[in-house]
């Protein structure tokens, strides 16, 4: 993609909307058939090398370390290696325990937050093999790692992440298939978890379509002060990822939660004036998101659900397409871009430099 604005308003816009050819970027020419696995040339990492990694440790900022979460996920489900994410700036403070037998994997798209590069930093003085997952060719994150993967979103220009999060989760997802298959991974779910990579382009482009019902939902919420957003384990950094979405553009206050916590203290906050966004896959914890949802609305508040069907208990549901379940994280995002686009327009805010934020923080 070009900075040209391409008939689009804003960089958030046009970035939003440049999603299923950026995740047809991310997967072209990786994938191989033969073998139901992918190729990611630049990892520096051999086949015994990746057998002999005990644990995974992901660190990023912001978006880039909710990314890294799903990512975690990913990699724990498909390849069946202990991982977490953690933001780099507290990794880098708490002296870590450095394991010789933990890859650590440097998550940013600009390549130059400066926690993460003194992380990396840190990290390779200890011994420590780093990975990169990064955006931008030749940074200094890219530079400075070990090995990795770019993430091909194209030139991101708004300040607020928007493509190179989902290009980011597909690279994990690339990452943990890759894993998986050196190590337990059967070549049917490699095969599985391939064509659901694949479905995803068009996935996208059928959210997309949608822009008209969002606006609308968007109008609606937006006169809230504060909205909560929860989700379980693979909802979970979904919805934290919208929320921080809604935040930086909108300036609307928003909390982001586990759903299962809600009664260990939010749900003081519930009442009509703090609707929820509801992160509701269909998978094995769709009764219990149901069951949250039914706590909510004892309380009078108001739910926007994004479903793969409408929620009978929540007052809107934006439906979207199934996936596999390991992949549904990458599309649920997608619909909450434009609800924190949407209402950040609709309150005349500066979509594409909001105020405190600079697009990379290259400074402590
Ligand atoms: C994203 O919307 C934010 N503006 C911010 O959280 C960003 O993701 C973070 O500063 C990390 O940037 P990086 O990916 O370039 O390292």
């Amino acid at each position: 993609e070009s900075y040209d604005m391409g008939g689009h308003d804003t960089y958030m816009h046009k970035e939003i909307f440049e999603q299923a050819d950026a995740v047809d970027r991310v997967l072209r020419g990786r994938i191989d058939d033969r073998f139901s696995t992918v190729h990611l040339g630049g990892l520096n990492l051999d086949a015994r090398e990746a057998r002999g990694v005990r644990r995974i440790k992901i660190l990023g900022c912001g978006t880039s370390y909710h990314a890294g979460q799903i990512g975690a996920q990913l990699i724990e489900e498909l390849a069946r290696i202990p991982a977490d994410a953690e933001p780099a700036s507290e990794f880098r403070y708490r002296n870590p325990v450095v394991d010789p037998d933990t890859l650590y994997v440097a998550v940013s798209q600009s390549g130059e937050t400066y926690d993460v590069l003194a992380a990396v930093q840190e990290l390779k003085r200890k011994g420590a093999r780093v990975l990169g997952v990064v955006n931008v060719v030749g940074s200094a994150i890219a530079r400075e790692a070990d090995g990795g993967t770019y993430v091909h979103a194209g030139p991101e220009v708004c300040v607020v992440s928007t493509k190179c999060f989902t290009n980011t989760v597909v690279a994990f997802a690339l990452l943990a298939l890759h894993l998986g298959r050196i190590r337990d991974l059967s070549v049917a779910d490699g095969k599985r978890i391939i064509d659901g990579l694949r479905r995803l382009p068009e996935q996208i482009s059928e959210i997309l379509a949608g822009e008209d019902e969002i606006k609308r939902l968007a109008a609606e919420y937006a006169e809230a002060k504060s909205m909560m957003f929860i989700g379980r384990v693979r909802g979970y950094p979904v919805a934290r990822e919208a929320s921080l979405k809604l935040k930086e553009v909108s300036y609307i206050h928003a909390e982001a939660y586990p759903a299962s916590e809600l009664k260990h203290g939010p749900l003081a906050l519930i009442e009509p004036a703090m609707p929820t966004v509801a992160i509701v896959p269909d998978d094995d914890l769709l009764e219990k998101n149901r069951a949250a949802m039914e706590e909510i609305k004892a309380r009078s508040g108001r739910i926007l659900a994004v479903a793969h069907q409408v929620q009978e208990k929540a007052d809107h549901t934006i439906v979207v397409p199934k996936n596999e379940n390991e992949l549904d994280p990458i599309l649920m995002g997608i619909p909450l871009q434009l609800f924190a686009y949407h209402t950040a327009l609709a309150m005349g805010r500066d979509i594409d430099k909001p105020r405190n934020l600079a697009k990379s923080v290259t400074v402590e």
